[in-house]
């Protein structure tokens, strides 16, 4: 071929390069493999829902990096046949899977990530195996076009008609607020995307409720407004936002001549599940002129249901919302949609100009360029597991899952009411319940120690692997929280949480007497 000589070694060198990559591309693999993962994952699952075993398997982090970085040493590289690769694997796997968090097991009631739907993890896998991607349309035709029947599906059920509303997938509820946000801003704040939002005046703040999320306030940060310029609006006796408060806080502004960018009402907020009354928080923000961003992350699904859709009632009134997927649709995370009631305002979050992807020759199709409305440029196929779930299953699943973690928030607080050595810190609205052990021994204790005991209960329960919980602050004091985002609790797991609470007081107590005796 009249290749120079080095060329053709190094040709010859790339000949083995090329059979150690096939090895690892082989779809012979990718079959024996494939099916050993359905089995072995299958296996696990039906364990973990079953409780057999710890939920968590605790390990202390700095072992746990040890750990995982010890196994890298022992990669068994590409020239070894398929039954070694198959038996790595599989011991991969073995490890894998029980070295997590069992999300599946009844009684992981912890953070407000899902057990999710098993099998949205297959449509998932299939992206992932495909490696679809977006960014423009034609990067990923199908993954934009689920995520783009997802946006329809779910702002329809928000109230909103098709063909008037737009919506992004995002990786997460933070990144869905800060989208929502900084829109707000580009609309509050008309030339702050090319000009920064330092201007003459008054400065420009972010009206939110108080208990609103920290990703809201670090949007503030982020889009330039300043964390010091977070207007909290205080809360009712049920943490709802007060929509008088709210009110006197917008004329105040007004008074000063102090741009409002936004107000951020939740549905429902962290701390307690509280859902804020949308429809007046809706017509102050109407009467003010001043833009409505509704952080739905959890409570979004709500409108999926006949029995619980009056806790969202005005939402279609924002004129953005954030609602993640990976929360109360139950899908694996990540998986989140920001959604504007005024379709062009998708349009309003990054103004800018990237010839290389947005082809002007064909400018019908920016409309379909994910990379247009989200901060990501390229964006997995994050909607793959919702699209194919709703696809098998429909509306009624998701609706089915939102009524029965809801209704066993109610069974967890009727339970807390009956037990003379609990208290609940408020009625639920939904699956998030707050409460303190209080035995007879501690019940003129400070707040502060009160407080630290339930952390440490926390703590004792978490490492056990019995059970996973949280535990917060409410009002500066420590508390319990469980959030059941997990169809398979049922009420007896959560008699045996209260035990499981106590026993772990108990100890705690004995403890503590041991350590002042010995003293
Ligand atoms: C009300 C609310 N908004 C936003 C978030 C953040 O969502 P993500 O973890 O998906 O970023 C959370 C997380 O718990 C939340 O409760």
């Amino acid at each position: 071929l009249g290749l120079k000589e080095s060329i053709v070694s190094d040709l010859a060198d790339l000949r083995e390069v090329r059979q150690r990559i096939e090895a690892a591309y082989d779809p012979e693999l990718l079959r024996v493999l494939g099916r050993r993962l359905a089995d072995m994952a299958a296996d696990h699952l039906a364990k973990s829902q079953a409780s057999d075993g710890v939920v968590l398997p605790w390990c202390d982090p700095a072992e746990g990096v040890r750990q995982a970085a010890a196994v890298l040493d022992e990669a068994v590289g590409a020239n070894v046949g398929r039954d070694e690769l198959t038996n790595r694997f599989a011991a991969l796997l073995k490890t894998m899977l029980s070295r997590g968090l069992n999300l599946h097991d009844p009684r992981y009631i912890g953070h407000q990530v899902a057990a999710s739907v098993p099998l949205a993890g297959l449509f998932d896998a299939v992206g992932s195996i495909t490696n679809q991607v977006m960014a423009t349309y034609d990067m990923g035709p199908w993954a934009t076009a689920t995520e783009r029947a997802m946006v329809e599906q779910l702002g329809e059920q928000i109230g909103w008609h098709r063909g008037e509303f737009s919506g992004v997938v995002t990786h997460g509820g933070s990144l869905a607020n800060l989208t929502g946000l900084l829109v707000a801003r580009n609309v509050a704040l008309a030339d702050s995307w090319e000009k920064g939002t330092a201007r003459p005046g008054s400065p420009p703040v972010l009206v939110v409720h108080a208990d609103t999320h920290y990703s809201v306030a670090r949007s503030a940060g982020i889009l330039g407004l300043g964390t010091g310029h977070v207007v909290r609006v205080g809360l009712d006796s049920r943490r709802r936002m007060d929509v008088g408060q709210l009110e006197s806080a917008l004329r105040d502004l007004r008074a000063n001549g102090q741009p409002v960018v936004a107000v951020v009402a939740c549905a429902c907020s962290t701390p307690i599940g509280a859902f804020d009354p949308l429809e007046e928080v809706a017509d102050v923000c109407q009467r003010y002129g001043v833009w409505l961003h509704v952080d739905a992350a959890h409570g979004g699904a709500a409108c999926l249901s006949p029995t619980h859709r009056h806790l969202v009632a005005g939402l279609h009134r924002a004129d953005s919302i954030a609602w993640d997927a990976h929360k109360m649709l139950f899908m694996p995370g990540l998986c989140a949609f920001a959604f504007y009631r005024n379709r062009a305002h998708k349009f309003e979050a990054f103004r800018q100009d990237a010839p290389y992807l947005f082809d002007p020759a064909a400018p019908g199709l920016a409309e379909y360029d994910s990379a247009m409305g989200t901060l990501e440029c390229t964006k997995r196929a994050a909607a793959f597991g919702l699209w194919g779930t709703w696809a098998m299953f429909g509306p009624q699943l998701f609706a089915d899952l939102v009524d029965v973690t809801f209704a066993m928030g109610r069974v967890l607080y009727e339970k807390l009411l009956a037990a003379p050595d609990f208290a609940a810190l408020h009625e639920p609205e939904c699956n998030i319940v707050v409460f303190r052990h209080v035995p007879a021994a501690l019940r003129d204790s400070a707040s502060a120690a009160l407080g630290q005991f339930q952390l440490e209960i926390r703590r004792r329960v978490l490492e056990s692997g019995e059970f996973h919980i949280v535990s917060t602050r409410l009002d500066g004091v420590g508390a319990l929280r469980v959030t059941i985002i997990n169809p398979l609790t049922r009420p007896e797991h959560l008699d045996r949480l209260l035990d499981a609470i106590r026993e772990a007081g108990c100890r705690i107590l004995q403890d503590t007497d041991t350590t002042l005796s010995s003293a």
